[in-house]
């Protein structure tokens, strides 16, 4: 039998083995904010741990401003919805303790990662009746990918699991088991992550970002989003890649259905996500892609996302 100061001492010993960087966690059922890491919990009977019930969403925190919240709190409200979660408040409210747990951490550089879940209460499936939505935000060191990504270009193959369903897949919840199962799958053989194949031959995403094309034509080619997740660079990186168009770097810039067979012939693969920015691929299974070296179209891309996120409009400032 342990007492409380001994969970705590416990949860606390449990954090300095591990490496982790969670500078502040909000949660709306300890009603504030902490900083240390060992208090960073969630009741065991929370329907977002032994149901997945839940869903989350993330944002970027770039010299100390907040990056593209507006759309990925508007991609939340709409997993909220499809997942029949109560919201804990307004869209204003979420949005103003999200910006002041960033505050909160002193953090100018790194992620935001915040959930909503259906609540604690017992073991069934539906949530408990009256049950409050957890709301649960976490501002930490942002996931790094080794500099190799960036200079010599990812190597991905084709996963041997299925894609979800569309309904699952378009809605940013905590079932993330596919995904997990790919990109452990693709390491396990040698490559650095996984795409999903579609039951009707398309390409779909990979684990926790998306996947483009630049075609024989000059095209930039998306997947269409109404069988994987809307990716907020995705979208922004759609709009910024119209000025590569109008520059004559790219021909056009469009959202298709791409079939394997058409993606493989393509000058550029691209991987694209918040947390990989936007990244070449320069192998798919045994197939280079193009020269089988990051391509021009994927850099300038990068580079109009970078600027965007130090000096675009979608910027909020974080009252430190
Ligand atoms: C399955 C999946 N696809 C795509 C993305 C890319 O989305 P975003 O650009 O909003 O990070 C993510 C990341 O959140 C993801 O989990």
């Amino acid at each position: 039998m342990l007492n409380e100061q001994e969970v705590i001492a416990q949860l606390r010993a449990l954090r300095e083995k591990q490496p982790v960087k969670y500078t502040a966690f909000y949660s709306s059922q300890l009603g504030g904010i902490v900083t240390d890491p060992a208090l960073m919990v969630i009741p065991f009977d929370d329907h977002m741990v032994h149901r997945g019930h839940g869903i989350f969403d993330t944002a970027g925190i770039v010299n100390g401003r907040i990056y593209d919240l507006d759309a990925h709190l508007d991609r939340f409200l709409k997993s909220a919805e499809r997942s029949k979660l109560k919201l804990p408040g307004t869209r204003e409210e979420m949005r103003d303790t999200i910006i002041k747990t960033t505050a909160a951490s002193g953090r100018r550089d790194g992620s935001i990662r915040y959930w909503l879940s259906a609540g604690p209460g017992n073991l069934d499936l539906t949530p408990v009746a009256g049950a409050d939505p957890g709301f649960f935000i976490m501002i930490f060191a942002g996931l790094a990918y080794p500099e190799k990504w960036r200079t010599d270009g990812v190597r991905v193959m084709t996963t041997t699991y299925p894609i979800k369903p569309p309904l699952y897949a378009i809605t940013k919840n905590t079932n993330y088991i596919p995904n997990v199962l790919m990109q452990m799958e693709a390491k396990e053989k040698g490559f650095d992550n996984g795409v999903f194949i579609d039951h009707t031959g398309h390409v779909g995403e990979s684990s926790n970002m998306n996947v483009a094309f630049v075609s024989q034509y000059n095209v930039l080619i998306h997947p269409k989003f109404d069988h994987i997740l809307s990716g907020c660079t995705s979208m922004r990186t759609l709009e910024l890649a119209r000025r590569l168009v109008t520059q004559g770097q790219l021909k056009d810039v469009k959202v298709a259905d791409i079939t394997q067979a058409e993606a493989l012939a393509s000058k550029e693969m691209l991987i694209i996500g918040s947390s990989v920015r936007v990244t070449s691929v320069v192998q798919w299974d045994q197939h280079a892609i193009g020269d089988g070296k990051p391509g021009p179209i994927s850099r300038a891309l990068m580079q109009l996302l970078e600027e965007d996120m130090k000096s675009g409009d979608r910027l909020i400032e974080v009252p430190y």
